[in-house]
């Protein structure tokens, strides 16, 4: 008897301390509501003090480059190259039981996230193998996007709420609240669409908020629109889900069959598969793919402008590449991003335009004056207008922000060339855009916290003379032109943006 309870306690004792080793395939798997679970892989290697391995959480690929702590519960900093940057994480793991509790934080100033994993099977979750990459070759132009693309698109409001109704619920809007009139033609869906995993053939599924593709598509067009979709040429987007990878040309007819427009292509996993030298290859693959699927598809680059993206993205049949990270919605972002565009100008043109991201106008973070200002350089800058707003209940300023057709004029200018920074003093800046027929864009920008009174000579702006005539575009009318120059108030933070021409 003595015996028996001895050997049930030394059991027990060894399945406590068997347990507490880290070692072993963990998956936290969390519920998207969406029919779709995000899985968080960790497969670690405990050898006495020292934890080694890979995190796989989402689209970030970690290796374990440092541990501390013991015997069963550790502190590990894991790290990967994304590029140029090394992207580090911290996680805190504690067995217990069969479970392994885990808190993390992204980078140090990221809120914890408190999650719990299980075992997995060993393997399950490893990333993808490399798939080599095609030699370069030229992908023709596909004659689109002649001027930039307009629409709407859902992740700047939506971002992974968004579903087949709110998608049919903005088209109605945009269809009848003077946005389509005004241009705004496609109707793009970002990420978050797909299902969990592909189909026994391979196909691509949606998830439970898409129930149907093609119909929403249909339904799209029923209202004189077009329709886009987002994915990425890696295994995951940049939300976790379901991307291209290995399965171009597949997807490409997919989207084709579905009746989709635009193609939002998005960097995000492939970064642990590729060097950033590589991605002209990997976008040449989906160009390629696209051109085969028989329907003109709008391609959008989204890989934040590295590698020198506007030197290869027309090669690939790319008609727009992002040129930033992503905007959010404060006069800081907008204002770092819009202003910092000069040096790209002579890469824009009719078919190929530079993307500095989509529009917060309406989104909260800025007030009217900003928002004009939001506008007025993204026309200047000949970049595509993507409201990035809820478009079925617009305040009238908003909305006429948005509509305004004078300023629409300029960025649709099918000369198609980008504005250029021509002066500057203190937190004054004026650039000017050549127009077709021989007029040009001006915008005075403020960029200041107090309201400004401008003066700059038409000779400080590269004009011999003053132009004959000048249209003030936010005021919707002809202005009295001073010989010697433009002189007006511009308010903090804000714009006036004129249209002169001496015909
Ligand atoms: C990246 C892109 C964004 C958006 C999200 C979606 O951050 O730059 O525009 O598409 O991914 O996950």
């Amino acid at each position: 008897m003595k015996h028996s309870i001895l050997v049930l306690v030394s059991f027990a004792l060894s399945v406590r301390a068997s347990a507490a080793s880290l070692t072993g395939n963990w998956v936290v798997a969390q519920d998207m509501h969406d029919g779709t679970l995000r899985r968080t892989y960790l497969d670690l290697k405990q050898d006495g003090p020292q934890v080694t391995g890979h995190i796989r959480a989402t689209q970030f690929y970690y290796t374990v480059s440092e541990s501390s702590g013991g015997p069963d519960a550790f502190t590990l900093t894991a790290t990967m190259q994304d590029g140029k940057t090394e992207r580090k994480a911290t996680y805190e793991v504690k067995v217990e039981g069969d479970e392994l509790h885990v808190m993390t934080r992204r980078n140090a100033g990221a809120p914890v996230t408190a999650m719990v994993a299980h075992r997995a099977p060993d393997g399950e979750g490893a990333y993808p193998k490399r798939i080599d990459l095609p030699a370069l070759h030229k992908v023709p132009y596909n004659g689109l996007a002649k001027t930039p693309p307009m629409g709407w698109n859902s992740w700047n409001k939506f971002a992974g709420t968004v579903d087949d109704a709110a998608v049919r619920s903005i088209a109605d809007a945009v269809a009848t609240n003077g946005m389509k009139e005004a241009g705004y033609i496609y109707i793009n869906i970002d990420d978050t669409w797909q299902g969990d995993s592909r189909d026994a053939q391979g196909n691509i599924t949606t998830n439970r908020k898409f129930p149907d593709m093609k119909s929403l598509a249909d339904y799209v067009h029923g209202k004189g629109l077009k329709i886009g979709i987002y994915s990425s040429p890696g295994p995951n987007t940049c939300a976790g889900y379901e991307g291209s990878y290995g399965h171009e040309e597949q997807d490409a007819r997919t989207y084709a069959a579905w009746g989709i427009d635009y193609l939002k292509y998005d960097w995000c996993g492939a970064r642990n598969i590729y060097r950033d030298d590589e991605m002209q290859a990997a976008y040449q693959k989906m160009g390629d793919a696209l051109a085969k699927s028989g329907r003109a598809i709008v391609y959008s680059l989204c890989q934040y402008g590295r590698n020198d993206v506007w030197k290869w993205a027309p090669d690939v049949s790319g008609n727009l590449w992002r040129t930033t990270g992503d905007i959010r919605d404060t006069w800081d972002s907008m204002a770092k991003i819009g202003f910092d565009q000069d040096p790209l100008a002579s890469w824009a043109g009719p078919g190929h335009w530079n993307d500095p991201d989509m529009l917060e106008i309406g989104n909260g973070g800025m007030n009217d004056a900003e928002y004009r200002t939001h506008m007025s350089l993204w026309a200047m800058l000949a970049a595509p207008l993507l409201a990035g707003n809820d478009l079925r209940n617009v305040p009238k300023p908003t909305m006429d922000i948005l509509t305004n057709r004078d300023v629409i004029a300029i960025d649709q200018d099918p000369l198609g060339r980008q504005a250029r920074r021509i002066w500057q003093e203190g937190e004054t800046e004026v650039w000017i855009r050549d127009l077709t027929g021989g007029a040009q864009a001006v915008a005075v920008f403020n960029k200041g916290a107090r309201d400004a009174n401008v003066t700059v000579g038409w000779k400080d702006l590269g004009m011999n003379k003053a132009p004959k005539n000048a249209r003030d575009l936010w005021l919707h009318r002809d202005v009295p032109v001073v010989k010697e120059g433009f002189t007006g108030n511009v308010p903090a933070h804000g714009a006036v943006m004129l249209r002169v021409s001496s015909r």
